[in-house]
């Protein structure tokens, strides 16, 4: 069904209409196109545009639509809906009739969009946080089991000075902390209702927008009606922390794949996270560390996919913009798998303490500490380099 079809002669050529539908992707949207809509809904009932019994026709109506989408797998099969708020759109009026067609009333797909992907991502962003959390406490665990382990610090993946397992294990923990602050502040910015900007102009009705932003947990309302429904900045915004957290899995991937080869034996690596060969029996492959560097380079994609989609576009909504789900959802879902996967190989690793001090203590590691010591006793720190 299509929601547009008044003024068309004729229908849609079929491959176009397949290009044009995005159902498949954004119906993962469905649950806060739902809420959204129950909010607008009674937005409008306040303000007097729908009817007390329109409205609560409306919203019971919505209610329902969750409580059968969770209970029934088949719910969403053999739709032609062109997007998820058609579908809902449609679903509603099949329940309702002449009721369900007022759902529309003062909005658009292209505010209803932004609202409902910034409710899905303000979600996921939470759940992120929750996961980088989750490695950094596994990250203090190791460190606290290994408190007294040496390690050897390297610059120019050469040995340079000692440091402690600790110490090294905790860099990370930092580079995560600052990866929490980025994801707050993205979703900080992804928690503003774009809802009453209609397609571009705003909308007549006398719609409480602060009402509805706080009924459906916005910390604010947008403040410009082109800008809102042109805005994916929060999506930009949010790939990019993500990219930050995978940069720094990768690189903590990379320190543990050489740490844990035959020919630094740092690190141990265990068998729960590690592959073998089909060919090479002896082989024990870090897997799961190497997907992980692997996969930071489709977030990256991601991110700069956003930015090249959006650089061009002329205000305010263009149908561009609908290429931004794909790659935020698996943007999102990368750096979920894989801050689990990381969590998992770091209760799964072990520095090997001997092997540690050995290296940490040949090959001069201490010659700061000698030249350092000269100083003391008065000898220039040039002087006592040389
Ligand atoms: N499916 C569309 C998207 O994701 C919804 C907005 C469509 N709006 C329009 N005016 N065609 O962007």
């Amino acid at each position: 069904m299509n929601l547009w079809g008044g003024r068309f002669e004729s229908p849609a050529d079929e491959t176009f209409a397949r290009f044009n539908r995005s159902f498949d992707v954004d119906k993962r949207l469905f649950r806060f196109d739902v809420l959204a809509s129950r909010g607008h809904c009674e937005g409008l009932r306040a303000a007097g545009v729908l009817s007390d019994e329109e409205a609560t026709a409306i919203s019971g109506a919505l209610e329902a639509m969750l409580t059968r989408a969770d209970s029934d797998a088949r719910f969403f099969d053999g739709t032609d809906a062109e997007d998820v708020h058609t579908f809902i759109e449609a679903k509603l009026i099949e329940g309702l009739g002449e009721t369900g067609r007022k759902i529309h009333t003062g909005r658009s797909r292209n505010d209803q969009v932004s609202t409902a992907f910034r409710m899905w991502l303000r979600a996921e962003l939470a759940l992120i946080e929750e996961l980088v959390r989750a490695l950094q406490g596994a990250l203090v665990d190791v460190a606290e089991a290994h408190a007294a382990t040496v390690l050897p610090g390297y610059t120019h993946l050469q040995r340079a000075q000692p440091v402690s397992f600790a110490h090294w294990c905790l860099a990370y923990f930092e580079m995560l902390a600052r990866d929490r602050e980025r994801i707050s502040e993205a979703a900080r910015r992804t928690n503003v209702m774009p809802l009453g900007s209609a397609a571009l102009a705003g909308t007549s009705y006398p719609v409480d927008r602060e009402a509805v932003a706080q009924s459906l947990g916005f910390a604010g309302v947008s403040k410009n009606s082109l800008d809102a429904v042109s805005d994916r900045d929060f999506a930009v915004d949010a790939v990019g922390a993500c990219s930050l957290v995978m940069m720094h899995l990768s690189r903590f991937a990379e320190d543990v794949i050489v740490y844990s080869s035959v020919e630094f034996g740092l690190l141990r690596l265990g068998d729960a996270v590690s592959t073998g060969s089909s060919l090479m029996p002896q082989k024990k492959n870090p897997d799961a560390l190497e997907l992980i560097r692997g996969k930071s380079a489709r977030v990256f994609g991601h991110h700069a996919a956003l930015l090249a989609l959006m650089k061009g576009l002329p205000l305010a909504y263009n149908k561009d913009m609908q290429e931004d789900k794909e790659a935020v959802f698996d943007a999102v879902d990368t750096v979920a798998e894989s801050l689990r996967v990381a969590a998992i190989v770091v209760s799964h690793m072990e520095p090997d303490p001997a092997r540690c001090m050995e290296s940490a203590t040949n090959g001069y590691l201490n010659a700061t500490e000698l030249a350092d010591y000269l100083v003391a006793k008065g000898v220039p720190f040039r002087t006592a380099h040389d």
